[in-house]
């Protein structure tokens, strides 16, 4: 119940999805949570959600475009006029497109590049001098199984969320001695709305492939991120945390 007590996260892309389960979860665990997301009104439905189930004001919904840096200065401030300061970071927001290499227009390339590679960097960079402030943090960046593997399309995202596994093994070393610890997340497939863009047929056979058989769900995600966000995650930083069903093991 109380694994983030005091604590305060910010969390990129929170409106739906795997960001909005790890609000629900982290105010569950007794932290405040500062959405941030480009779809304004979902972030605020979803905060308002989460207050009206909790009773009190524990969540915020902001509009933040994680490719500006003026956004995260504003939802940092926000988070510490809203709520005292900032003590975990989910660099969560992305975008995913099936594009092969030669299909991959320069303006796709750079709007994936941005969302997923720059919003990463910008999102730690902007947020550091506040858990510095607090004495140290977490930062938890989702990545990928498509950060570790390559498949036939999807290259752009691959490179991001590849960028992505070692921007946090970079920054784990750089921040450790502040006792900012920072880790990365690769979830296979997840039921989001993300994945609707892989018709049916190919995200059924993709089914097979995974030992479990099954795409996973947000929350078994967020699991995973409320761990690495906790202090029962003292002494990991730097490490790669795959959500696959096993996927990554064939
Ligand atoms: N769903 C999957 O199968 C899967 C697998 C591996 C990794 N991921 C990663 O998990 C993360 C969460 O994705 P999801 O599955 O919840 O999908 P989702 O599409 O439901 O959520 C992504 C969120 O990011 C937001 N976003 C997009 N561009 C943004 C921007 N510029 N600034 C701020 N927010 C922005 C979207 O509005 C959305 O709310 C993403 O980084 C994604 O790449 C997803």
């Amino acid at each position: 119940m109380d694994r983030l007590k005091g604590k305060v996260a910010l969390i990129s892309g929170g409106a739906r999805g795997q960001g909005a389960a790890e609000a629900r979860l982290f105010v569950g665990e007794g932290a405040r949570v500062v959405i941030g997301d480009v779809l304004d009104d979902q972030a605020a439905q979803t905060a308002s959600e989460i207050n009206s189930k909790t009773g009190a004001r524990v969540a915020v919904g902001i509009h933040l475009d994680v490719t500006r840096a003026a956004d995260w200065r504003n939802a940092v401030a926000t988070c510490q006029k809203e709520f005292g300061g900032l003590d975990i970071l989910v660099n969560n927001a992305g975008i995913f497109n099936m594009s092969g290499l030669e299909d991959t227009s320069e303006e796709l390339w750079d709007s994936i590049v941005n969302i997923n590679q720059k919003g990463v960097w910008l999102g730690m960079k902007e947020t550091v001098a506040a858990m510095r402030k607090r004495g140290g943090g977490s930062i938890v960046n989702i990545s990928s199984v498509a950060g570790l593997t390559g498949s036939t399309g999807s290259t752009a995202y691959h490179g991001t969320k590849g960028a992505v596994r070692l921007l946090t093994k970079a920054a784990a070393v750089q921040y450790a001695p502040e006792k900012i610890r920072v880790n990365s997340v690769h979830p296979g497939l997840i039921g989001t709305q993300m994945i609707d863009i892989i018709p049916p047929d190919q995200r059924q056979a993709f089914h097979s492939i995974v030992p479990m058989r099954r795409e996973g769900k947000p929350e078994e995600v967020a699991n995973v991120v409320l761990f690495l966000a906790s202090d029962d995650a003292s002494y990991v930083t730097g490490a790669e945390f795959v959500v696959d069903g096993g996927l990554n093991a064939v």
